[in-house]
């Protein structure tokens, strides 16, 4: 397969895929900025924040056990975006590198194995006294004790919230300069820095493939697009890929 630019799209190119919350919305899972993305009236942002944490901890607890409830539920599983992009990776036999923004564990779930969490996990909580991550207790509160050092109160979810850094940038944009392919899916290009990735790619002379219901913020940067759900279009986005 060739691009417009002649470049061959051959499976031993390095390839870096990032995954949004659109991706996981057809597994039952709500996105951040559709017209479902509030929680008990708050809007997601005022409760994914060091701020809303130290103002209001219990709070943040509920919405956080929430999530982690839904996700732990019988009705979610992977769907064929996940699986498509499992299939990618086992076929791909150059560098491969899957970054998600999402905190659930889909992709994990689905059979893959290069991923980055840059936001964190859903499943996982940390101690703020004595930095010890692990996976996240059911229900965490301001009561919950840590295992390890024996603090009470300092158990917080291992999640980045808005304002903090996001996990292995270092890592990411090494992959994002030597990669010659960059598909972005399910991202609605308004948080930064993930938002800048395709920047980064297409400066390295990536050709660059995004996958979205709608327009994103930034999807002027992308040499290609397809327009529709992740379930259709990342299946038969990997089979171009991999020809089949
Ligand atoms: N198929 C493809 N794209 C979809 C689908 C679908 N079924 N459903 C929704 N989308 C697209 C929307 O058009 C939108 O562009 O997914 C995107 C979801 O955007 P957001 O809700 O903003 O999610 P995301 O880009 O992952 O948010 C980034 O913001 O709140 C923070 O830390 C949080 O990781 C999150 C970050
Ligand atoms: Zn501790």
């Amino acid at each position: 397969m060739r691009n417009e630019r002649g470049r061959r799209l051959g499976k031993d190119v390095p390839i870096v895929v990032l995954t949004g919350a659109g991706i996981s919305a057809e597994s039952g899972l709500a996105t951040f900025r559709g017209a479902d993305g509030l929680w008990e009236g708050h809007r997601i942002d005022e409760v994914a924040t060091p701020e809303a944490f130290r103002d209001d901890p219990e709070l943040v607890h509920r919405f956080y056990n929430a999530r982690r409830r839904q996700l732990a539920g019988p009705g979610i599983a992977p769907n064929a975006a996940h699986l498509a992009l499992a299939r990618l990776e086992r076929a791909w036999t150059g560098d491969f590198l899957l970054v998600t923004q999402n905190v659930d564990d889909l992709h994990e779930r689905a059979g893959m194995v290069r991923t980055l969490h840059m936001h964190g996990q859903l499943g996982m909580m940390r101690c703020l006294a004595c930095d010890e991550v692990g996976p996240a207790d059911e229900q965490l509160s301001v009561r919950s004790c840590c295992g390890v050092c024996g603090s009470i109160a300092t158990l917080r979810p291992d999640v980045v919230w808005f304002g903090e850094m996001p996990r292995g940038l270092g890592r990411i944009y090494k992959a994002l300069e030597t990669c010659g392919i960059f598909i972005a899916i399910g991202t609605s290009g308004q948080v930064y820095p993930a938002a800048g990735f395709v920047e980064a790619a297409r400066a390295a002379g990536a050709w660059s493939i995004e996958v979205n219901l709608l327009a994103s913020a930034v999807s002027d940067f992308f040499d290609e697009h397809w327009r529709g759900l992740a379930s259709e279009a990342v299946p038969a986005l990997v089979d171009q890929l991999i020809g089949s």
